[in-house]
């Protein structure tokens, strides 16, 4: 393995990648080495003791691997260190108590997520600039030291999900002793055997705080009131322990909490009615309390809620009809309290609930027939209660429902012949209740494990594993005293009837295959997402998480639980017509196309539903946290930051990539595809800085030979994209690779000028190509972008009798605007094709590696 030989590296990077098999003992030779970054792979085997040799090490990440062992003893050697991530491996053994002076200049540990064993280092509060410390998912036992607390910058603490103990039964101590670690923003110390007094001292804790997870300890007392200094709170978790006393007034002044989990505990008393204060609530679980009292009606005010579980409590009286005018709400459960009074019918304006529990309560009267509207109903119980009439046939249009429990109510009437057409209904309890008629066999109907139906006494039908009666045979006979005209009467209007009925089936069908192709349409190995997954992912697609508007949608940024990871989430514009149209060829486009260049799809979400007419799209994406080209390329001076300045190699780069991508799509897709749209808000950059190219929405595929015009300037094109189309498709031209050669062209000299084709010193005839091309060659140096040459110069300043480094540099830019001039002709035929312009990139960027080492030497 040559790698090895590189004894002058000093930073190497393999972070996120698919690296496999073991972490090479070579890379102890890099002598030089001050960071080594393979986070994200999949290494595994053991660590190597040659790291221990990396005496200028500063940064070692080897997070979320699969490297097995003990970490090597050697590497407490590494007194430079000051980030040592080994989290999230199958790393076992103990820390060594020494660590802290071991490695004096520690200041992000991470060993969370590993298989840790023996005491946490009393020695880590000596590593006195430590402020990032994750201990958490280990087996980790004793108490935790209270030398933590000397840790004056510590920031986050994370030492949940181990066996650690109070250090005396009666009293949780380590809390008091980080009340002088006063920047302190996060503490993680859930799910550990942590007991005693939740102490009074939490007032003292820093007023950064905005995380504090104690849940699943044996933590007792009242919540102090003192609480209420943590007034930067976000998130407070405290279930699962034996808190007891009431809910203090004071917690609702905090009013940024968002999070608020104290199920399971033994808190008394009632609600505080202030608690619509807390505005930004997304997320309250009560359940499992001893509350009473009433629901407060003031939760109506908290229009950001989210999931509201109130379940196993004594709460009493009626729900609260401001309930339904909390839109983001997706999960309502009430379950097992005292609650009277009806299910507000106004329940039909949750649009985006996906669970209702109101079990084992004593509610009354129907379920309300608007219950249909809730059209993301996924679950819904309303088992042992009062309820009566029959069921709403709106409830067989819940086309998502996987459950649905009504049993033990007082309900009649037929069972509604829609839920044996429901999709992946796969749980439905009915029993004891009142219903007749005949049972349905088709469907959900057809497993006679899913259905429950006991205790019904006038059903009948169904398969024959439910064991009902069989139904009576209709009697034919009473019906023949009807005159003969009558009979021809009902005849001709049953045949308008399923004339009308056939209209209706074929419009229904045609929707129905709409469905179809988008969903299916990206094929298996796709993960399935829940329309709640993503509304919860984006705050409830919250202004705060939208990171851009594009043509036919908008784009948030979200985490998907399940996922573990940061997306990006188009979701399709309803009002666009075309948007329905864009997102199945950005489907179509994308299914197939796999590459290092091109933004990754995860999965795509659609519903149609029949009643309602809504019609929701979405595509779940990779997401690329250094956003788009265009930002990087025009900022204003303002926010000009010398970080944020691409340089001639980094747009050297970029450009390459971008190639990369097109000759993929053009060259090595079958069939062949055409972007139509490229334009540098729609080149995205990754944590590495490579250039992904998005949205597809106008891709063509090219072969299938259907005249799409979507690649033409029409009216629905907005004015940015005009100056990127090529000129032929102003008259009319198929879409073709040329046009995205075209566009390649104007991209790159708007990377090299930092001009964009719109730009106000460019008329009619006289474009960014015909700037560029003017300029060549002597001039060039007269249109660059001169924020490129930021470091040239530097260089150049220093060196003025420098010649050839500068004319090597001026030779770089030259040809750079020629290809980009090249590739921008106006005769389709003329301009390049993507693998030459590969090819001439390389060579200048091998061209100007080699000056700037020649200028370094
Ligand atoms: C490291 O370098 C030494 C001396 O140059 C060489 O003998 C050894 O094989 C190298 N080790 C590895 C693992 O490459
Ligand atoms: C660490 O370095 C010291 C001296 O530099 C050496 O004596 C010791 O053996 C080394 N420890 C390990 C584990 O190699
Ligand atoms: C560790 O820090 C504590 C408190 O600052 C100090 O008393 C102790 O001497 C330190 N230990 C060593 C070995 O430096
Ligand atoms: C906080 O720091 C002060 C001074 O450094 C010290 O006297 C006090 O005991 C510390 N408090 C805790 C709870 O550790
Ligand atoms: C909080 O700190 C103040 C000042 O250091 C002290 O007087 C008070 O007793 C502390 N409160 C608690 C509850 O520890
Ligand atoms: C709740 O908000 C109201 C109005 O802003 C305020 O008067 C009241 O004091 C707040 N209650 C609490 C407990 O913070
Ligand atoms: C249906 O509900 C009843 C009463 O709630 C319960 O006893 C029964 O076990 C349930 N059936 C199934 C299949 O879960």
């Amino acid at each position: 393995m040559a790698i090895g030989s590189l004894s002058k590296l000093y930073y190497l990077s393999f972070r996120n990648n698919r690296l496999s098999g073991h972490i090479p003992p070579s890379l102890g030779n890099l002598s030089s080495l001050v960071s080594l970054d393979l986070l994200g792979n999949t290494l595994d085997g053991s660590i190597p003791e040659e790291l221990g040799q990396l005496e200028k090490l500063q940064y070692l990440t080897i997070d979320g691997n699969k490297c097995l062992g003990k970490i090597p003893y050697i590497l407490y050697n590494l007194s430079s260190i000051q980030v040592f991530g080994v989290g999230r491996n199958r790393l076992y053994g103990s820390l060594p108590p020494q660590l802290g002076l071991f490695l004096p200049n520690l200041e992000q540990l991470y060993v969370g997520g590993n298989r840790f064993t023996g005491p946490i280092p009393v020695s880590l509060g000596n590593a006195s600039n430590l402020f990032i410390l994750d201990l958490g998912d280990n087996n980790f036992t004793g108490s935790m030291p209270m030398s933590i607390g000397w840790l004056k910058g510590l920031k986050l603490l994370r030492a949940s999900y181990n066996q650690l103990v109070s250090e005396k039964d009666e009293e949780f101590t380590f809390i008091t002793s980080l009340t002088n670690c006063s920047v302190l923003e996060k503490l993680h110390l859930s799910h550990n055997k942590f007991s005693g007094i939740l102490p009074n001292s939490i007032a003292n804790l820093s007023a950064q705080l905005s995380i504090m997870h104690l849940g699943g300890n044996q933590v007792f007392g009242a919540i102090p009131s003192g609480i209420e200094n943590l007034a930067h709170m976000i998130s407070l978790r405290m279930e699962n322990n034996l808190l007891g006393g009431t809910i203090p007034i004071q917690l609702m002044k905090l009013n940024k909490l968002q999070y608020v989990v104290l199920a399971g505990n033994k808190l008394s008393g009632k609600i505080p009615n202030p608690i619509g204060n807390l505005t930004q609530l997304h997320l309250l679980r009560l359940s499992i309390n001893n509350l009473h009292g009433s629901t407060p009606r003031s939760l109506g005010k908290c229009q950001h809620l989210q999931l509201l579980h109130l379940s196993d409590n004594n709460l009493n009286g009626t729900i609260p009809k401001e309930f339904s005018d909390i839109p983001s709400l997706l999960e309502l459960d009430i379950s097992m309290n005292n609650l009277i009074g009806f299910l507000p019918s106004d329940i039909y304006k949750l649009k985006n609930l996906f669970r209702l529990d109101t079990s084992n309560n004593e509610l009354s009267g129907e379920i309300p027939k608007t219950i249909g509207t809730c059209v993301h109903l996924e679950y819904l119980y309303m088992k042992g209660n009062l309820f009566h009439g029959s069921i709403p046939p709106s409830v067989g249009t819940l086309r998502g429902l996987q459950e649905l429990d009504l049993s033990h109510n007082d309900l009649i009437g037929h069972v509604p012949d829609d839920l044996a057409q429901l999709p992946i209904l796969e749980y439905l309890n009915l029993s004891f209740n009142n219903l007749e008629g005949e049972v349905p066999k088709q469907g959900i109907f057809q497993n006679a494990s899913a259905v429950s139906v006991l205790g019904n006494n006038k059903l009948c039908g169904g398969i024959s594993e439910l064991h009902l009666p069989q139904c009576p045979k209709k009697d034919f006979k009473k019906e023949w005293p009807i005159s003969r005209k009558v009979l021809i009467l009902i005849a001709i209007v049953a045949a308008l009837l399923s004339f009308l009925l056939l209209c209706l089936l074929l419009v229904w069908s045609k929707k129905s295959r709409e469905k179809l192709v988008s969903t299916l349409s990206m094929g298996d190995n796709f993960l399935r997402v829940t329309y709640a997954e993503l509304f919860r992912a984006t705050n409830g697609f919250s202004s705060t998480n939208l990171i851009g508007v594009g043509r036919y949608g908008s784009v948030y940024k979200g985490i998907i639980d399940r996922m573990e990871m940061i997306v990006a989430i188009k979701v399709l514009k309803l009002q666009q017509q075309r948007a329905s149209k864009s997102f199945r060829d950005e489907c179509r486009a994308l299914r197939s196309i796999q590459h290092r260049n091109i933004v990754k799809v995860f999965t795509v979400y659609s519903t149609f539903n029949l009643i309602s007419g809504n019609d929701f799209k979405a595509l779940v994406l990779e997401y690329m946290p250094n956003g788009s080209l265009d930002n990087w390329l025009h900022q204003s001076e303002n926010e000009l930051h010398p970080l944020k300045i691409l340089n001639l190699i980094q747009r050297l780069n970029l450009a390459i990539d971008i190639a990369c991508a097109l000759d993929y799509l053009h060259n090595h897709c079958r069939p062949p595809l055409v972007h139509c749209d490229l334009k540098p808000s729609n080149i995205l950059l990754d944590d590495d800085m490579v250039a992904h190219v998005s949205d597809f929405g106008l891709a063509t595929i090219i072969s299938e030979g259907i005249n799409y015009s979507q690649c033409q300037t029409n009216s629905l094109t907005p004015k940015g994209s005009i100056g990127y189309i090529a000129p032929e498709y102003g008259t009319g031209a198929n879409p073709s690779t040329y046009g995205d050669v075209y566009s390649y062209g104007i991209l790159l000299l708007e990377m090299v000028t930092g001009k964009r084709p719109s730009d106000d010193l460019f008329k009619d005839d006289f474009g960014l190509h015909q700037f560029a091309k003017m300029a060549l060659p002597e001039s060039v140096m007269d249109i660059v972008d001169r924020r490129l040459l930021s470091e040239d110069i530097d260089i150049i300043r220093h060196n003025r009798n420098n010649n050839r480094v500068n004319s090597m540099v001026h030779e770089c830019l030259v040809s750079l605007v020629k290809i980009g001039v090249s590739c921008s002709v106006e005769s389709p035929r003329a301009r390049k094709e993507m693998k030459d312009v590969i090819a001439e990139l390389q060579k200048v960027r091998n061209f100007y590696l080699a000056a700037t080492i020649a200028r370094n030497v």
